[in-house]
């Protein structure tokens, strides 16, 4: 029998089991645990397992971006070598509905085009080859339609859409009236292209049916999110659907929901009786699964002789395909990460038709600080002001909207940290003047800030007698390194080597976690894992009729008033114990964000106008640190991330139809090795008792918001020259 332990997070929790650190495994820089199994091949993707009697799918798509189509003959294709079936269904081929951002019925007909290259059925055959060459030989037939593919056209017409993950407008006192008044002023246009989140795993699905429904291994990243979403597409009850999805080479956000190749796969399943594999090739994943939009963002700075800010107005165009209603939330930081009593933050959508827009790697700030945090160099520029004065100056005591506290932040401390770190004070103060040879040396910085989440989630842990326990739950590990800090946490709190705790992910057969996205993954599942472990620990407490507080857990072994006995002579069969954690009040009651600091020097070649990154510091505070080996990767990634924001990373779409043109790795720019120096990652000690019980905030996407502006800076400093539209590529240098 398991009962549910479950706390809703309505106030802080002021002492974590994790402090007294028993066992030495949480905070450690511990190795993945799942590791060896990577690197040797051993861990199974979902392209990859082994099923008897699989077909091979191959998405078709649309020759033309809008219009509706009026037949898709299949005679050729059906009649070619291997096939098995062309299918189509137009209740139920769905576009992606990855971000479920549909504004009405999810489920939606594609027989109405929409953007260009958009799946409309799938030939299945008995090999991969004889799938794709049959595809080229499906002739649709179309009535073509007008659509809208220029964004600054757009501009005049967007509309506002409902709240999303910021709230769409806000405003607060009078940012016309602070402009006119102050003392300095910063008026400027940022844009930033559409990116992809270029997962190194493409999407890929292997559908299967029997008497109890749909099994799906498929790489998403919140399966039990994903799992009403597929159903929904299918018309099924969630409950018929299972999806498995314990590996996943990478997310980003790209699959935060079900894209068109898994609904695919569960229909030609059905259809054709077989168990169906749908792999997106690279260039299906660029341009049929999701984008980050590109972005026009108008910042408004006004302050006084101090520096010290009296108005931001942050007013964002985003895009996105007509009726979707995500918009990239790109003022979400600039809501709390400086004071300022005027202030304005706004977004629009323009109707573009282009591949649907949703979640990328910190939707909002890591395009938003592209902006806020160069207009707070140029207004440092202005004031002859040292930038991290600048922020220090504008660090507040409370969240500068709502009468609410931080939970905690620590951002003056992180751009001191970072300063002494770096070594700040020796930086180039005069843009353009500092010189070796060829290169123009230049130093810049920018802080970072990304909102704290927190999502229900559960899981179910097994002590066993023996001294070993299983973590079960439908979380994933999209690469973040859940399977590690998930045995971390249960053996911490069991007293277990972490060895002895075996973690199984991403399984709807497992209790729903929260699903790894909006950087909630760690903080939700863990507090899950933790709950689930405290219930156990009071079973054993009890056992030995001791109070839990007194009840220390070590390598095996119950400790309490001096005995130390075997946990195979307090319980003689396995306990077993579910916790759930829930999102309260606290989450309202005060503002939790992680928050932190990037600093860097760049050359730039004044012949050619490349950049080359030299030197990185970054220092960030997030509450606990669950592994400093994984959290510094993630932090790794986030900058990467970042300068190819800053750098190359651009999505072009042909102006007369929307067609993403530079639809691979080769001709989507993302730094490679050679483009990223060392990085030099620090966390400031910090426990967020608001959090959750782990004391952890959210760190996933806190390394990527701000470090592009801190290239941008750097550059502006080398070059004397301000480059406001992204990336800055060369020959916007020249
Ligand atoms: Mo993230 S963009 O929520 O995977």
């Amino acid at each position: 029998m398991s009962d549910k332990h479950t706390l809703t997070m309505d106030k802080p929790v002021e002492k974590s089991l994790l402090d007294s650190g028993a066992q030495g495994l949480v905070g450690e820089a511990l190795d993945r645990v799942e590791g060896p199994k990577k690197v040797s091949g051993k861990a199974t993707y979902s392209a990859e397992y082994p099923i008897e009697n699989i077909a091979y799918g191959f998405l078709v798509r649309a020759p033309f971006a809008v219009g509706r189509i009026t037949e898709i003959d299949m005679d050729a294709a059906k009649a070619a070598p291997g096939v098995v079936d062309v299918v189509t269904d137009f209740d139920r081929f769905i576009r992606n509905s990855a971000q479920g951002a549909v504004k009405e019925a999810p489920v939606q007909g594609v027989r109405d085009v929409v953007y260009f290259g958009e799946p409309v059925a799938i030939v299945v055959a008995e090999r991969y080859e004889q799938a794709r060459d049959a595809a080229s030989l499906v002739r649709i037939v179309y009535d073509e339609g007008k659509g809208s593919f220029d964004f600054e056209a757009g501009i005049s017409h967007a509309d506002i859409p409902p709240d999303g993950a910021a709230p769409a407008t806000f405003e607060q006192g009078n940012i016309d009236k602070a402009m006119a008044t102050a003392g300095v002023t910063i008026d400027g246009d940022w844009t930033t292209p559409s990116q992809n989140s270029a997962a190194m795993e493409p999407h890929a699905s292997i559908a299967m049916w029997d008497d109890d429904g749909l099994t799906l291994y498929g790489a998403y990243q919140m399966p039990s999110f994903d799992r009403p979403s597929l159903a929904d597409a299918l018309g099924l009850k969630p409950e018929k659907v299972r999806i498995i999805a314990p590996y996943i080479g990478g997310g980003f956000g790209g699959k935060l929901g079900i894209a068109p190749e898994s609904v695919a796969a569960a229909i030609a399943s059905k259809t054709t009786g077989r168990p169906v594999k749908a792999v997106m090739t690279r260039q299906q994943v660029f341009d049929a699964t999701v984008r980050r939009s590109n972005t026009k963002q108008r910042i408004r700075l006004a302050a006084d002789r101090n520096g010290r800010l009296t108005g931001i107005g942050h007013e964002s165009h985003t895009s996105n395909l007509p009726d979707e209603v995500f918009f990239e939330p790109a003022g979400i930081a600039t809501h709390f990460l400086y004071g300022g009593e005027n202030r304005k933050i706004t977004h629009d959508i323009v109707r573009l038709n282009r591949m649907l827009a949703g979640s990328m790697r910190a939707p909002g700030e890591a395009v938003g600080l592209l902006a806020l945090e160069c207009a707070m160099d140029e207004l440092a520029e202005k004031l002859g002001m040292d930038p991290v004065e600048l922020r220090k100056v504008n660090d507040c005591e409370q969240d500068p909207e709502k009468d609410i506290p931080y939970s905690t932040r620590s951002f003056t401390e992180c751009l001191d940290e970072g300063a002494k770190r770096f070594g700040w004070e020796k930086r180039n103060t005069t843009p353009g003047k500092l010189r070796e040879g060829e290169w123009l040396i230049g130093h810049g910085m920018a802080s970072a800030a990304r909102g704290n989440m927190l999502q229900p989630s559960e899981a179910r842990v097994v002590l066993n007698p023996d001294g070993s326990a299983v973590v079960e739950t439908d979380m994933t590990d999209i690469g973040t390194g859940t399977y590690t800090i998930l045995s971390q946490i249960a053996g911490e709190l069991l007293g277990l080597p972490i060895d002895r705790v075996e973690v199984r992910l991403g399984d709807n057969a497992f209790p729903p976690g929260s699903g790894s996205g909006g950087s909630f993954g760690a903080g939700s599942s863990g507090s899950s894992v933790y709950l689930a472990c405290e219930s156990i620990r009071e079973k054993l407490a009890k056992a030995m009729g001791v109070s839990p507080d007194d009840l220390t857990l070590k390598d095996g072994e119950a400790i309490a008033a001096n005995r130390h006995v075997a946990l195979r002579d307090i319980i003689d069969g396995a306990i077993e114990a579910t916790g759930r954690i829930e999102p309260g009040e606290q989450g309202e009651k005060v503002k939790q964000a992680g928050h932190g600091a990037h600093f860097c020097a760049v050359r730039v070649n004044a012949v050619t106008g490349e950049v080359r990154i030299d030197r990185w510091t970054a220092v960030f505070a997030a509450g606990r640190i669950l592994n400093l080996k994984t959290a510094t990767s993630q932090c790794y990634g986030g900058i990467v991330f970042g300068i190819g924001a800053a750098l190359t990373e651009e999505l072009v779409h042909d102006p007369h139809n929307g067609k993403i043109v530079n639809r691979d790795l080769a001709e989507y720019h993302l730094p490679v090795h050679a483009d990223v120096p060392h990085l030099d990652v620090t966390f400031l000690p910090e426990r967020d008792t608001h959090a959750n019980p782990l004391h952890a905030k959210g760190i996933g996407e806190l390394g990527i918001a701000g470090a592009g502006a801190a290239v941008a800076n750097a550059i502006a400093n080398a070059t004397g020259a301000r480059v406001r539209d992204y990336p800055i590529t060369l020959d916007k240098l020249l």
